[in-house]
């Protein structure tokens, strides 16, 4: 049973509006789960295209799709009906898709159609959300926008190639993600635009390529999502368009 009287989010507003996007999915699944037994949580709007038929008693779901921007604009009218909003993690993204899209080992396996779906879900989406959402932040207080990235999209940290439209996705995210957090700090001084890595997770979206990883390297989504709660309540303004990992440690464009 959950102690109402603990937060994770202690930082943030004692009655906090939460918009978690991808919420069908491992990863965000878990963040709905820990965030929803949260004593600092007011409303929390779960978003996904497949909407469960229920959730946590206090937990709105609704639909979204990134690839439809209608749906998104709708989607920030829904957590705005509740008040300013605090804080929205965006935790969609794809890496594979059914048997022809997967992630290429060699240069000869590029291709216009996965590169074009990999930068549609996990660059644009996330952007059109924050184009959506930023306006609808809380003002005078911290607020965080928060989209899930990953270290496989850092330039600089890129030394085993390969998984070119997932890499190239994820580092248009990242300049996205620091474009975005400049224009917003102007008139958002306290609020905080970053991606986050969440470890290398056991989900629907990594599983046939964690073979190799050893065992103490793979986190359960609920070990993640409290990592990456975790970091998101230590965020500050000065760290706006960065990307962090799961224990907090800045990556490298
Ligand atoms: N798992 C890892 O090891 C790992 C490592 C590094 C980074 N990440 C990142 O973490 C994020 C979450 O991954 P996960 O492991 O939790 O994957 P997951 O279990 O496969 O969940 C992916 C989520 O993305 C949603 N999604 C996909 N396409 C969408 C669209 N067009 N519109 C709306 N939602 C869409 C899915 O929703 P539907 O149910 O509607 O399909 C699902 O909720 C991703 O950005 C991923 O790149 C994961």
């Amino acid at each position: 049973m959950p102690n109402l009287l603990m937060s994770l989010l202690p930082t943030f507003s004692s009655q906090s509006n939460i918009a978690v996007v991808g919420a069908s999915g491992g990863i965000g699944q878990a963040i709905v789960q820990l965030l929803s037994a949260d004593s600092r949580v007011a409303n929390l709007t779960a978003y996904s295209r497949r909407v469960p038929p229920s959730g946590p008693k206090n937990v709105k779901t609704a639909f979204i799709d990134l690839e439809n921007e209608e749906s998104i604009a709708a989607a920030a009218d829904i957590s705005a009906s509740n008040g300013p909003v605090d804080l929205v993690i965006v935790a969609s993204g794809i890496l594979w898709q059914g048997e022809h899209l997967r992630p290429e080992k060699s240069m000869r396996e590029i291709d216009i159609e996965g590169l074009t779906r990999l930068f549609a879900v996990n660059a644009a989406g996330p952007a059109l959300v924050a184009k959506h959402f930023l306006p609808k932040l809380r003002k005078g207080s911290k607020t965080v926008f928060a989209s899930l990235s990953a270290r496989v999209g850092s330039i600089s940290d890129n030394r085993l190639g390969g998984w070119y439209s997932y890499r190239a996705s994820k580092a248009a995210l990242n300049m996205l993600i620091k474009t975005l957090s400049i224009e917003h700090a102007r008139q958002w001084p306290d609020s905080v635009v970053a991606g986050l890595h969440p470890g290398t997770v056991d989900t629907q979206l990594s599983r046939p390529y964690t073979s190799r990883t050893p065992q103490r390297q793979l986190f359960t989504s609920q070990i993640s999502a409290q990592y990456l709660i975790g970091v998101i309540d230590q965020l500050r303004p000065e760290d706006t368009g960065g990307v962090f990992a799961w224990d907090g440690k800045r990556i490298a464009y």
